[in-house]
């Protein structure tokens, strides 16, 4: 039970929803165009984990993603939902949506002027780069982990949060992996954006096989293209980079 002096998670206690009746021809033509241009470059570019779940999930470019159909298909296979969020939420908020298998995600939709650059994630990213490894049984139980383990280590000692999040971030958004037939991309950060698809694997940036001592000496930056990503051999190594960080801060 807990104490009387035990700090509570945070939690957002109420969501808002999607209107989908707010969607113009204007923005279902750029989900068109978002997902069409997408979609014809990431065969061969992007995970078969991520294909498949664009698979399971449903996607198509003739419609904008309603989350009434999208939530009980993920519900029935995985047991996760989107929920809706104005915007990004605060670190220790958005692991606490995760330890309970919820996914906050916007509903706005860029501009056809915005295409290629955003201040701040909008639904393309969320739900288009995010939701299919949702539905990967194994994906969707590490970023559940993730969360649990970020908020449980983090209320009494907030200085682990940053490792927790440099675990998500060089992995649930920049994350690569090599796949026998190739090396690939499964990060939501890299699937929605046209411009850093190729160049992540392109010539230019570093890229370090995945260890989670690399990892945690990494601080990143925002708002704009990574300069260093971390390559996984198998995706096994996501739980057992996350049970070893929980192990290091137990000793
Ligand atoms: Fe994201």
């Amino acid at each position: 039970m807990m104490t009387a002096f035990a700090p509570a998670a945070p939690s957002v206690q109420h969501f808002l929803a999607q209107d989908y009746s707010h969607y113009t021809a204007a923005d279902q033509h750029v989900w068109q165009l978002l997902f069409d241009r997408q979609m014809a470059l990431l065969p061969g570019r992007a995970s078969d984990a991520f294909l498949d779940g664009i698979r399971r999930i449903g996607f198509t470019r003739e419609a904008i993603p309603d989350f009434r159909q999208v939530n009980p298909l993920l519900q029935q296979l995985t047991g996760w939902e989107l929920v809706v969020v104005p915007g990004i939420v605060d670190d220790m908020v958005f692991f606490g949506l995760l330890a309970e298998k919820k996914f906050p995600a916007t509903t706005w939709l860029r501009t056809l002027e915005q295409l290629d650059y955003l201040e701040e994630p909008d639904m393309f990213h969320d739900v288009f780069g995010h939701l299919p490894l949702l539905t990967d049984a194994g994906f969707a139980d590490f970023l559940q982990r993730l969360g649990e383990a970020a908020v449980h280590h983090s209320l009494r000692w907030p200085g682990n949060l940053e490792l927790f999040t440099r675990l998500y971030w060089f992995t649930a958004e920049f994350g690569l992996i090599q796949q026998p037939d190739g090396l690939r991309i499964y990060g939501a950060g890299l699937l929605s954006s046209h411009g850093e698809v190729r160049f992540s694997l392109g010539q230019e940036p570093v890229r370090l096989p995945f260890t989670l001592d690399g990892v945690l000496e990494t601080p990143f930056e925002k708002d704009k293209f990574q300069d260093l990503y971390f390559v996984l051999d198998h995706m096994e190594q996501l739980p057992e980079s996350l049970a070893q960080l929980q192990a290091r801060l137990l000793e």
